[in-house]
């Protein structure tokens, strides 16, 4: 399957950062990433201004997040329809850092449906918790949240496997902890769709998390800020 190295900027960055898509062109040129996807997610605002650098480096660009509605009294959201049209293929969906914020599997299930209304592709996250994990249900939990999370009748989206002890902490699963979730995954999800694995995914443990079974790619949030390290992760791919 051909993998995706997706790069979520959370709420970093400022409007010079829409050059870095032709700065990580000149570290991995095209010609040498024909076999993989790159995917961009920068802040909402940048989307637009990055549509012509990202087409011309040939990087996917995606959003954060996006609202359930098609449009309406939403103070500070933004819809699908909007990220569509501002140039992005690809939307954030249930982030952890958002679902902390009390984003429910139902919310992340309307969201993910209202993207692919607009073809554009839901990267839906699921991740247990490290109490749920050293109470050995971790996969059971990631079970009900990808039951709950992903809208029936959606086959176009992408899954992110990110065990939240590991986001930003340096943490990371180790490679049968991660093989064994993704073949409970694949399980669920069907042999077509991409799954990724994130958190603290850094260019010196890429290869060996890359080279999972049943990793199709990564979904890195700080390793992602500097073009050398995401270039780098996509090296290992
Ligand atoms: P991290 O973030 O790579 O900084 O751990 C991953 C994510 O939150 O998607």
């Amino acid at each position: 399957m051909r993998p995706l190295i997706a790069g979520n900027w959370k709420m970093h960055g400022d409007m010079s950062w829409v050059e870095k898509p032709a700065a990580f062109e000149a570290l991995m040129p095209a010609t040498e990433r024909k076999h993989l996807d790159i995917l961009i997610c920068p802040p909402s605002l940048f989307i637009a201004a990055m549509a012509a650098s990202c087409h011309e480096a040939n990087i996917l660009l995606g959003a954060q997040n996006c609202h359930r509605a098609e449009s309406g009294a939403h103070t500070g959201e933004v819809s699908a329809a909007m990220v569509k049209s501002a140039g992005a293929e690809f939307v954030i969906v249930g982030h952890s850092e958002r679902r902390a914020g009390g984003e429910t599997d139902e919310n992340v299930a309307t969201k993910a449906m209202a993207a692919s209304k607009q073809g554009v592709t839901p990267i839906i996250c699921v991740g247990e918790n490290l109490d749920v994990r050293e109470e050995g249900r971790a996969e059971s939990v990631v079970t009900d949240q990808i039951k709950a999370s992903v809208p029936a009748g959606v086959t176009d989206y992408v899954l992110a496997y990110e065990p939240i002890w590991a986001i930003g902490t340096g943490m990371t699963a180790t490679a049968d902890d991660i093989k064994a979730m993704h073949a409970v995954i694949r399980g669920l999800v069907g042999p077509k769709v991409r799954i990724l694995y994130g958190g603290s995914v850094k260019p010196v443990n890429a290869k060996k998390i890359l080279s999972t079974e049943n990793v199709n790619g990564a979904l890195i949030g700080g390793a992602s800020l500097e073009m050398e390290s995401l270039a780098a992760i996509a090296r290992a791919a």
